[in-house]
């Protein structure tokens, strides 16, 4: 293995750029087998650099084909070519550089860079995909005006587009066109954009607050446009609560947004013109189902509101990511929250944070939400920078409250509009505008881990007193074996013996506070904390809405839980509590055998079946056992498939148990003729129908498959269709082949709808799920080139069905290993992506981390393997 492989980039190492780029000019000539990219950069020395400092442009993967300076041509010598740029070692303070470059978008297959998306020209630049197109000093912290000129066939290519304003256009008589872009905001390269393609387009205008009215476009092909209008109404709605809930408008005359079928992430937030994920942009509802609908309102919201945290205020370098997305990710949940049921969201945003998140955090990628060195940017997009740096901003929001939280907003863009900065400047804006000292706060950036929150009372009723214990403690993580102790808000409230929560009054303290829970703040490694006038022994409700990203534990006995599943006031934690009923039995039943359903649980269930005041969509959760992958994470040694068949065999005696209930909720729901609409309420109430049709069905009667059946035939709506589609594909009888080939011959011409086809015989609990989906890499609908169609079959297969994946002869491993291999030369950074459930080889018995870890070493000595590929595999295996 001589291999040469990228040396890590370390977060101390940061130097200011020595030359900025004021302005530039580009020139794109858009054609089939070549595209030819003019770029004028307006260059100026920076104050305090040496003259001597020698000009570093970043470029890859192009032909460099003219380079001149201040008009004169430079000739190799005068400049020197390497395969990550070119130097030029003496320059003027101020300078004007011109270049040329040629690329062939047509067989870029990574997605970054400039590429083609069906017949369209598309580009992807975050994090570093611009240095693909020109010679560019491509970092954040460089921030220039763009003028962008765009010319290709006007036949093939008439809508044309890139960042800002059309300020001008012009046919040329070869049967050309060109449209000129002007951005008059100053931005880093990686919100560069240019679309060029026949495209259909839906348009609408926004006024503002303050009066100004802003044109709306979504593109997209053709045949897609009336799927558009529910991404065009959650883009008013984004703009909307952005000016209610932060004060920030929108700043350009338009705003853009173009679906495109082939892209390696969501969504990104080019300033001005929004590139998404198809995923992210169509739904109509035959072709999308709830979740669809509500991750599209989720993700043009997240993109919008990028246009101030992102895009007016930046990084200053890649190691910054959670500056712009942690706190993005925070905004677009707070919207979610305020668009529907905000507990729904919170537990659904905690779901993410344990499935993915935790297992990160207790894996050999193991990074802190700002990283201190990365050899590919492309794998720091992580649950940990996007989804628990999200959980830092929250608790800030948390420790400072609401009022708190958004001086410390104001006062941030206040100080840093329009400059790339850092987390510290985030954490010095909130401080600084409360008056606080968040120093200690400043861990949550450097330390990696999830910590454990151990919590202890003690209940004395001589003193009518009750006292909490709380000590903390953070694990080990790669490079970092000792944690300090962070600053955490606990939320907690008492709750007496009717349910009630007490009222809250600490020693020391003269009257209790008028509020059902209140914000304990710990920092040391163990605190106490004494409240008085407590007439009896409460149950805790600890960490109320899930207050901190911590594995909390406390000694609740299986009858705590029941009573706080029964009652908590705190929805969250009404739900946590029947969660852990759940968890704590299936982890025993795992470790000691599957036993008889214990009938506190079961009541407990039918109670919270029968509650009225409760809405569907919390009961819908609430009845859920908790997913394989949080049960994993309990675990000291993985047993995926002891995790499985308990948690079957107790959805099994819940629906055995409750038969009666199940079949009449479902009849009750399912008897609802209202038209479809994808609201909160309407969704809730899909959703617990077909809770309750996944349990029907854990019967297995054939009445209830033909029940499933005709759910599955009679369907008005993707929801309800795939929802019995899923149920159906789990049965082991032909049933299913019908079911699926129906499906197919439906809706083959959808894209997005063949994706959900595949994830959902990738998600088959049948015992022949990994023979299906190898046959299913050679059916003619599935692409390696296509991350949708990667994710939806390999990757729900490797990561959503790990019973499966673990089969105990170890074929779910060579599988992936051998399409990660495959997919490598394709597009690395999907490559990459797929590899984490290989990475966890050491949470499971010896036989499996032997089998994982062979197909760990057959990929690392793959030749030409990708830095993607070999960062991940090679720190797995250190
Ligand atoms: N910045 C995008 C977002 O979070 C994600 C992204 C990163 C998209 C890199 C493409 C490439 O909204
Ligand atoms: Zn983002």
């Amino acid at each position: 293995m001589t291999e040469q492989h990228a040396t890590p980039v370390h977060r101390h190492e940061y130097q200011v750029p020595p030359y900025r780029v004021d302005s530039l000019e580009l020139e794109f000539s858009l054609d089939e087998e070549e595209t030819l990219v003019k770029s004028r950069l307006h260059i100026c020395r920076n104050d305090g650099i040496n003259p001597h400092e020698p000009l570093h442009l970043f470029g890859e993967s192009m032909e460099l084909l003219e380079l001149s300076l201040d008009g004169k041509a430079l000739r190799l010598g005068d400049y020197l070519l390497k395969s990550d740029g070119l130097s030029i070692a003496l320059v003027p303070a101020q300078f004007t550089l011109e270049i040329t470059t040629r690329l062939q978008p047509q067989l870029n297959t990574q997605l970054e860079g400039l590429y083609k998306s069906g017949g369209m020209f598309c580009t992807q630049c975050e994090a570093e995909g611009f240095r693909r197109i020109t010679y560019f000093p491509d970092r954040p912290d460089v921030m220039s005006r763009y003028t962008t000129t765009v010319i290709a066939d006007k036949a093939r290519y008439p809508v044309l587009l890139s960042n800002g304003n059309p300020v001008e256009r012009g046919d040329y008589d070869d049967g050309r066109h060109w449209v000129r872009w002007e951005d008059p905001f100053p931005k880093p390269s990686y919100l560069f954009a240019l679309v060029a393609g026949d495209l259909a387009c839906r348009r609408d205008t926004y006024v503002t607050t303050s009066g100004r009215e802003v044109t709306l476009e979504i593109y997209t092909e053709h045949e897609n446009i009336d799927k558009t209008a529910h991404a065009m109404a959650s883009l008013k709605r984004s703009m909307r609560w952005d000016e209610e809930a932060y004060g920030l408008e929108y700043d350009l005359d338009i705003y853009m947004i173009v679906a495109v079928g082939d892209f390696n992430m969501g969504a990104m937030e080019n300033k001005g013109l929004n590139i998404f994920n198809t995923q992210y942009v169509l739904a109509s509802p035959d072709t999308a189902t709830d979740t669809d609908f509500e991750n599209v309102e989720a993700v043009i919201g997240h993109e919008y509101f990028h246009n101030w945290t992102g895009n007016r205020v930046t990084c200053r370098d890649w190691f910054q990511l959670s500056l712009k997305e942690g706190l993005t990710v925070f905004r677009e949940q707070q919207f979610s929250a305020a668009m529907g049921s905000a507990a729904v969201k919170r537990i659904n945003d905690v779901r993410i944070l344990r499935n993915h998140q935790f297992p990160e955090d207790a894996g050999p990628m193991a990074h802190p939400v700002r990283p201190d060195s990365y050899i590919e940017i492309n794998n720091f997009y992580t649950a940990t920078v996007y989804n628990k740096g999200a959980e830092v901003i929250r608790m800030y929001h948390t420790l400072l409250g609401e009022a708190g939280f958004r001086r410390g907003v104001d006062l941030y863009f206040q100080r840093h509009d329009g400059q790339a900065v850092t987390c510290d400047d985030f954490l010095a804006a909130m401080a600084d505008a409360n008056n606080v000292d968040l120093s200690q706060f400043s861990l949550w950036y450097s330390q990696a881990g999830t910590p454990k929150l151990r919590v202890r009372d003690e209940y004395d009723p001589a003193t009518q007193t009750y006292t909490l214990h709380v000590s903390q403690s953070c694990p080990p993580t790669p490079g970092q074996s000792e944690k300090k102790p962070f600053h955490l808000p606990l939320t907690v409230g008492l709750v007496d013996t009717d349910g009630k929560d007490l009222p809250l009054q600490l020693d020391g303290e003269s009257h209790a506070l008028d509020t059902a829970h209140r914000v304990l703040e710990i920092r040391e490694a163990e605190q106490s904390f004494r409240f008085v006038n407590i007439p009896k022994r409460p149950r805790p409700s600890l960490l109320r809405g899930f207050s901190a990203p911590v594995e909390l534990d406390y000694p609740y006995t299986a009858e705590d839980l029941a009573f706080l599943f029964a009652h908590d006031s705190d929805p969250f934690n009404r739900w946590e509590a029947g969660q852990r009923l759940m968890s704590d039995l299936l982890l025993e039943w795992t470790a000691k055998g599957i036993g008889k359903l214990p009938q506190p649980l079961l009541k407990a269930i039918q109670e919270t079946l029968a509650h009225k005041a409760l809405d569907a969509a919390f009961i819908a959760e609430a009845i859920t056992p908790p997913t394989e992958a949080y049960l994993a994470e309990q675990m000291q040694t993985i047993d995926p498939l002891g995790i499985h068949a308990s948690r079957e065999a107790l959805r099994q005696q819940l629906a055995q148990g409750l038969a009666k209930q199940w079949l009449s909720l479902y009849q009750e729901l399912a008897s609802d003729n209202t038209a479809y609409r994808p609201d909160g309420d309407g969704a809730g109430k899909r959703r617990l129908k077909n809770v309750a049709l996944g349990y029907l069905s854990c019967l297995h009667s054939e009445s209830e498959q033909t029940r499933c059946l005709e759910q599955f035939r009679q369907a008005t709506n993707m929801t309800d269709q795939l929802a019995a589609l899923a149920l159906l594909a789990d049965t082991e009888g032909e049933v299913a082949d019908v079911a699926l080939r129906e499906f197919y011959e439906r809706w083959q011409r959808e894209p997005l709808v063949v994706d959900k086809w595949f994830r959902v015989q990738a998600m088959s609990k049948r015992s022949d799920a990994l023979d299906r989906v190898v046959a299913l890499i050679e059916h003619p609908a599935f692409e390696l080139r296509n991350p949708n169609k990667v994710r939806a079959l390999i990757g729900a297969f490797c990561q959503a069905n790990p019973a499966r994946f673990h089969a105990p002869d170890g074929q779910g491993y060579r599988f992936l290993a051998d399409n990660i291999i495959a997919l490598d030369g394709i597009n690395p950074q999907i490559a990459a992506r797929l590899a984490a459930p290989l990475s966890r080889w050491r949470r499971y018995d010896s036989k499996r981390q032997e089998q994982m870890k062979l197909e760990l070493e057959r990929i690392l000595k793959t030749q030409k393997l990708s830095n993607d590929v070999h960062e991940i595999v090679s720190k797995s295996l250190a």
